[in-house]
């Protein structure tokens, strides 16, 4: 069984006093950090930039985890990789086809990070399951793409078990991420449903970080 993995979102930081914060995230046994990039195109909402992730990962000792919701990820992958990105994570939409998205992952990998594939709340997994060990994450949305705070979709979690069962038979290394609407109660749901990496976003930064990161470790 893989270790749980906690991967707090900078989405949800306050903008207005981020250097305490990310020192305050730097202490906790939060693992990985969660950038979000949006392009105001793959979804209705802007964020952040190369230059941005360069400048936070100087602030962390962490995994870099950066999530592209962007409509062109073969241009912005290769741009976040430089920038210091240790997994790159794309969604499956906005690639044309099934061999595209493995052409990314290797892409990705040629280039010295780890590769992940999402997919918004919509989007099916079964045409991408046969190609799961091209990728070292899958990131399930439990929430439609664009903004932190809203509520987790319960339903998402049949393709969180459908991941499980798939990537156990066959012996796989691939971690099963989440991200969106995690609190206590749904990091429960989503572990017992097979997740071992969560994104949290506001459940972390609206209360003290290093105890909402607890709060989940202790789930597992
Ligand atoms: C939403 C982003 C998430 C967001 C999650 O499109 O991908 O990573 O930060 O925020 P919460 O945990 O508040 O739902
Ligand atoms: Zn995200």
């Amino acid at each position: 069984k893989q270790k749980l993995v906690i991967a707090p979102s900078v989405l949800s930081l306050d903008y207005a006093r981020v250097s305490e914060q990310l020192a305050d995230l730097n202490k906790t046994r939060a693992e990985w950090m969660h950038f979000d990039v949006m392009d105001g195109h793959f979804v209705p909402n802007l964020t952040f930039g190369p230059d941005i992730l360069k400048g936070f990962k100087k602030a962390v000792d962490m995994v870099m985890d950066v999530h592209i919701m962007v409509s062109d990820p073969k241009f912005y992958a290769p741009i976040f990789i430089k920038a210091g990105a240790d997994i790159v994570t794309f969604h499956y939409e906005a690639v044309a086809s099934i061999k595209e998205c493995v052409a990314l992952c290797r892409t990705i990998h040629s280039l010295g990070a780890k590769a992940g594939v999402s997919v918004r709340p919509k989007t099916p997994i079964d045409e991408i399951l046969p190609y799961l060990h091209e990728m070292d994450v899958f990131l399930i949305m439990s929430v439609e793409p664009g903004f932190g705070g809203q509520s987790f979709m319960e339903d998402q979690l049949d393709k969180v078990r459908k991941l499980r069962s798939y990537i156990d038979a066959h012996e796989l290394n691939v971690r099963i991420e989440i991200d969106g609407g995690i609190n206590a109660k749904t990091a429960k749901q989503a572990i017992e449903a097979g997740c071992d990496t969560l994104v949290a976003g506001s459940y972390v930064f609206k209360q003290d970080v290093h105890e909402a990161v607890e709060s989940l470790l202790c789930l597992a």
